[in-house]
């Protein structure tokens, strides 16, 4: 039976490098589904839209070819025949995520989209509202969290060491701005999941996380 693990949670809260792990670890595709809101995001940018015109990004989504395959134990997609993977981490699409994240019309594409990749096979997919919308009965779900300060502060060292130049009290403003949205939006916001986990991995070593969510998952 296909089964699927959501993870969710704030940004930077270890969520990637715990999804991947237990992907690893159980065999399962790892699917990313803020590199969806983020495609979204990209294609509207390089097509010359304004971001902060839902209607208008809502037309250039549907205009596109959205392909979906696997590759390398993920689940990956393709937009017009391009696959954008590290054009997805650059600042001007994390800058305007947010605001396309919070469009109604690109939710349900995005929603739709993540829960046809369970055709693909058994799932840990990582977001803000996974276990809350895109697969509320699955009995697998857990929220990731960390002090903000610490979550910051992974951040900005994966910045610094993907080359960007960035300040600590910048990448701080940013994620608190960017929690905010993502929080208080009116469509899906990022709450705790009925019947989730909530792990705080302020002080707890990456395998630490993943082992616990690799039994809890075990144990069900
Ligand atoms: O996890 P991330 O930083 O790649 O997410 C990018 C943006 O998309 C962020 O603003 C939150 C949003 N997002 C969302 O609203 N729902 C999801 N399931 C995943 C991401």
């Amino acid at each position: 039976m296909v089964k699927t693990i959501a993870i969710d949670g704030p940004s930077a809260s270890g969520k990637s490098s715990v999804s991947k792990g237990v992907a690893q670890e159980l065999g399962y595709l790892y699917s990313d589904s803020g590199s969806l809101y983020r495609g979204v995001t990209w294609q509207a940018l390089r097509k010359g839209v304004d971001v902060q015109d839902a209607a208008a990004v809502v037309e250039c989504m549907y205009e596109a070819e959205w392909d979906f395959f696997v590759q390398e134990g993920a689940t990956i997609f393709s937009i017009d025949g391009d696959v954008p993977v590290q054009e997805l981490r650059e600042k001007d699409v994390r800058e305007s995520v947010a605001f396309v994240a919070a469009i109604p019309e690109v939710r349900k594409f995005v929603v739709e989209s993540l829960r046809s990749l369970a055709a693909f096979g058994s799932l840990v997919m990582e977001g803000r509202d996974i276990g809350t919308v895109v697969f509320p009965d699955s009995p697998y779900k857990f929220y990731l969290d960390a002090d903000p300060k610490e979550r910051a502060m992974r951040r900005y060292r994966e910045l610094i060491a993907a080359g960007e130049d960035e300040k600590a009290d910048e990448v701080m403003k940013s994620l608190q701005q960017r929690d905010k949205i993502d929080s208080t939006r009116k469509t899906d916001p990022l709450v705790v999941a009925s019947g989730a986990q909530v792990i705080d991995s302020t002080s707890m070593t990456l395998e630490e996380v993943v082992r616990t969510v690799v039994n809890a998952v075990k144990e069900k």
